[in-house]
């Protein structure tokens, strides 16, 4: 039986098979490499994440990025909302929260949807040279949340620059200087933002989150929005890129989804779904023990680490039916239950716009093409944290 070993090639490149062993297991497997207790069953996941306090995002997630960031994640990006326990992630996410309501997200599905035009004729136009990830996958989602903090499109290049050094830090080949750099001079930029906003104010998310939020509630600290906006960054980019890559994947692998996709584009909304839940962008959570318990019969000390594999949570036989298989009709009705977006507080806050973004850019994608043809191997992305492509050689032959 394979065991998970995060760092192992051949586990990066299909991590099913060990989160089927790891799911086997009696109470829970030990990953020895970064001393964590492996949670891998729907139920336990759901238990976990459900129980903010006892399993601490601020001890786990914490120890991740001050890995990641050399030790000082404080410093970087103090208060980041998905590093925090209630009640101070209540109250900080209660104020954010305002900037992602479903009204908010639908006015801007014009914007994305014009911003999805563009990079698919872009794809279009490399004919034979096309790249998904490179012409659709990464601009896309980055330009969306630049022009939804109104990022001048003059600095659109140096942000997306930041955005990849950022992402570069959680990859098994970190380079924490150039993630610690990147961080510098994003905190400066958005400092300058958020000061040219609070004196000149638009429409824009940054705008809107520097103003007081309800009666007596203080208002986000300059330190809390930089935070925020980095968030926005990490949070809200490579996921969405990676869900565009592994979705692509499935329609080249299965040219029978793609026609039923193309005969009835009513179905790309259950597909993303199902593409979240089958190959998860986001395919582990840490958390911590902020004091002892017992989990799936184990007896766990306080400061026990936890890695949360919501990947193998989505694959469990025990909660879904064929969990290898990719059905369109697995949420074609009723909410879907996968675990992709996390669960309990700190559910994904960009969700519905992930969604909106995903749909949009596979019905533009689908609707300008007759076929899709892989002209070449697609390249993993090297992370046990977040699963995609780093290229998807792609002829997007046009209508
Ligand atoms: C397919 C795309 C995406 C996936 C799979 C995804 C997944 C997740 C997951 C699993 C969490 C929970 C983290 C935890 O419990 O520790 C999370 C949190 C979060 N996500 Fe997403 N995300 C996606 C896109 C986005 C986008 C587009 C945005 C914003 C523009 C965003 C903003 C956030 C924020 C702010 C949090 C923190 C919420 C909190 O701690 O309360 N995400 N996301």
């Amino acid at each position: 039986m394979t065991t998970y070993d995060p760092f192992d090639a051949g586990v990066l490149a299909d991590p099913y098979p060990a989160y089927a062993a790891a799911r086997a297991t009696e109470g829970l497997a030990h990953e020895p490499l970064l001393d964590t207790w492996l949670v891998s069953r729907y139920d336990d996941v759901v238990a976990v994440l459900r129980q903010a306090r006892l399993y601490s995002s601020a001890r786990g997630m914490g120890d991740l990025a001050a890995m990641a960031f050399s030790g000082d994640e404080q410093r970087l990006a103090p208060r980041l909302l998905i590093l925090e326990d209630p009640p101070v992630h209540t109250t900080l996410r209660r104020l954010v929260a305002r900037g992602f309501t479903p009204s908010r997200i639908l006015d801007s599905a014009p914007m994305v949807q014009a911003i999805a035009d563009r990079h698919v004729a872009e794809l279009l136009e490399h004919g034979t040279d096309g790249e998904l990830v490179r012409d659709l996958a990464v601009p896309f989602p980055v330009r969306v949340i630049a022009e939804l903090l109104g990022i001048p499109p003059s600095r659109f290049a140096e942000f997306r620059g930041w955005s990849e050094a950022i992402m570069k830090a959680f990859s098994i080949t970190p380079d924490p200087a150039g993630g610690n750099a990147a961080i510098e001079a994003i905190n400066e930029f958005f400092a300058e933002v958020i000061d040219e906003r609070r004196s000149n104010p638009g429409d824009d998310l940054v705008s809107l989150l520097v103003r007081r939020g309800g009666e007596g509630e203080d208002p986000l600290t300059l330190d809390e929005l930089v935070s925020f906006c980095i968030l926005l960054l990490i949070a809200g980019n490579e996921t969405t890129t990676n869900l565009l890559g592994n979705a692509l994947l499935v329609l080249l692998e299965r040219p029978d989804l793609e026609a039923a996709l193309r005969a009835d584009p009513a179905l790309i909304a259950p597909f993303v779904e199902e593409v979240l839940r089958y190959d998860s962008p986001v395919q582990s959570l840490f958390r911590g023990l902020s004091e002892p318990a017992t989990l799936a019969g184990v007896d766990l000390p306080e400061g026990a680490r936890i890695m949360v594999l919501l990947g193998a949570a989505n694959r469990d036989g025990a909660h879904y039916d064929a969990p290898d298989e990719v059905r369109l009709d697995r949420f074609a009705t009723g909410t879907p239950d996968h675990v992709a977006f996390g669960s309990g507080v700190h559910l994904c806050l960009g969700a519905p716009l992930a969604r909106l973004e995903a749909k949009v850019a596979l019905t533009t994608l689908l609707a300008a093409t007759s076929e899709l043809r892989a002209t070449g191997e697609p390249t993993r992305t090297a992370s046990f944290l977040l699963r995609g492509c780093t290229s998807v050689p792609l002829h997007a032959v046009p209508a």
